[in-house]
């Protein structure tokens, strides 16, 4: 209804000089008028420009009096003709009102007040406070002098009036426009679809915000495990090949050519390509000798030791592949410590059940410097795990082709109340680190275990 009188009244060609004024004479809430032209506005079918007025409004104490009426005439019509005792006169009005009420009125001259008696002077009087007050409500505008003196005894304070005055827009038309906001079928079909208006594209607006979207709990782990690494001083191998020659991911770690893993029910073998195109040929010289003859004081394995076994190209069963490709690189150069750290994905040729399958992330670590021992090893392990929340561990003795010692490790899992094997470790053989070319006097420490668990 408000949008309708104003649309309307300005198709005639008029102009809103006040929205106050416009709602009070149509009978409308100045609110919603209000609303109407801030929403009006918007779409620019009008244009509107901010009012603002002084009004007044009248406080507790002036509500009351134009209600009931001001003291001063209250006390006047108490007063019977023949006068009337204080005392009694007061009994008659309210405590606080007889005060204001005899200054007014003795001011206005209307009572004579008498040591025995207060009278009438005048035979009536006008309730000019009264009606004052009642102007005001109905929004009527007064002469300052009243103003001054109604502010004077506190029954009206001023307010800031908002408005607006309102003209035709660019988008003026006398009714609104529905615009469209989805193309339907039956706009096609009846050829509607030509004269609608649609909607514009609101591209600021925000998006709904996303109720779902989670990391991946293993993601989680992985990025916990990625900073304690790199809070220890590790730095990350670059793990970004799935694929590995069986030399980097056996023959360089000392791994017998029969052992069962390298059997194709442990270990994913390619097809195509099946085999590695070259790997640097003094290493792996050196690396055949040592299967075959052993040396740095081993026996080897005593083997006819086959480059073809080597060449075959598989997915890496461990990361401890790349290990041993990093371990070569760092023994290119003169020797540096180091320490490194991998979370990868390793692939294992293995029945799936409910707690295995063929694929899994591998996390790796390891210290390469002169005269570690296996204490140290022990003391990075209680460092790493205590990390993970695991403060009571405990190692039992081992077996891996590449290291000596070995030990699993375990955690007591307060919940399970049990020990828990939670990874494998151990020193790198000298049969791997010395034919890469690493010092005498330089070990390897290293662990393993699985992201999964
Ligand atoms: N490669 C071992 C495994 O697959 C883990 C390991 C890494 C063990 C380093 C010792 C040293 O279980």
């Amino acid at each position: 209804m408000a949008e309708e009188a104003i649309l309307s009244y300005l198709e005639k060609g008029h102009e809103i000089s006040d929205s106050g004024q416009f709602a009070s004479e149509r009978g409308i809430d100045h609110n919603e008028i209000v609303n109407v032209i801030k929403s009006l506005h918007g779409f620019r079918y009008v244009d509107a420009e901010d009012i603002k007025r002084e009004t007044w409004v009248l406080t507790d104490e002036g509500k009351a009096y134009a209600a009931k009426g001001s003291p001063e005439v209250q006390l006047f019509l108490a007063i019977p003709p023949e006068g009337i005792s204080k005392e009694e006169l007061q009994k008659k009005l309210e405590p606080t009102a007889f005060k204001i009420a005899c200054a007014q009125a003795a001011k206005n001259k209307w009572v004579e007040m008498g040591k025995q008696l207060i009278s009438r002077k005048v035979e009536k009087v006008e309730d000019r406070v009264k009606d004052l007050l009642l102007k005001i409500q109905e929004g009527q505008v007064i002469g300052s002098e009243d103003i001054k003196a109604l502010k004077g005894r506190k029954l009206i304070v001023p307010q800031t009036w908002k408005g607006y005055s309102v003209k035709k827009g660019p988008n003026y038309a006398p009714r609104r426009k529905k615009v469209v906001t989805d193309l339907t079928r039956d706009n096609f079909q009846s050829g509607e679809w030509k004269e609608l208006e649609f909607k514009e594209y609101n591209y600021t607006a925000k998006g709904q915000p996303l109720e779902g979207g989670h990391l991946h709990p293993l993601l989680k782990v992985r990025y916990q495990l990625k900073k304690i690494f790199l809070c220890m001083g590790f730095e990350e191998m670059p793990t970004n090949n799935f694929v590995e020659s069986s030399f980097w991911n056996f023959d360089a770690l000392f791994q017998p050519q029969q052992h069962p893993a390298r059997d194709s029910h442990d270990t994913f073998f390619l097809q195509a390509p099946s085999t590695t195109k070259e790997l640097p040929e003094d290493y792996v010289q050196r690396v055949k000798d040592i299967h075959e003859s052993g040396g740095y004081g081993s026996r080897g394995y005593v083997y006819d030791w086959k480059r073809e076994e080597a060449n075959k190209n598989l997915l890496r069963t461990h990361t401890t592949a790349v290990s041993s490709r990093m371990l070569y690189q760092l023994a290119q150069k003169p020797f540096s410590p180091k320490k490194y750290f991998s979370i990868d994905r390793v692939f294992r040729n293995e029945a799936v059940d409910r707690t295995h399958l063929a694929e899994f992330h591998q996390i790796e670590g390891l210290v390469c410097d002169r005269g570690l021992t296996l204490c140290d090893l022990i003391g990075v392990l209680h460092d790493f795990f205590s990390r993970l929340g695991m403060n009571k561990l405990k190692f039992k003795p081992a077996y891996n082709p590449y290291t000596e010692p070995s030990m699993e490790i375990f955690s007591y899992h307060e919940g399970f109340k049990k020990w828990v094997e939670v990874g494998n470790s151990g020193m790198f053989r000298p049969e791997m680190l010395r034919p890469m070319g690493l010092p005498e006097d330089v070990q390897v420490i290293a662990w393993g275990l699985s992201l999964e668990r």
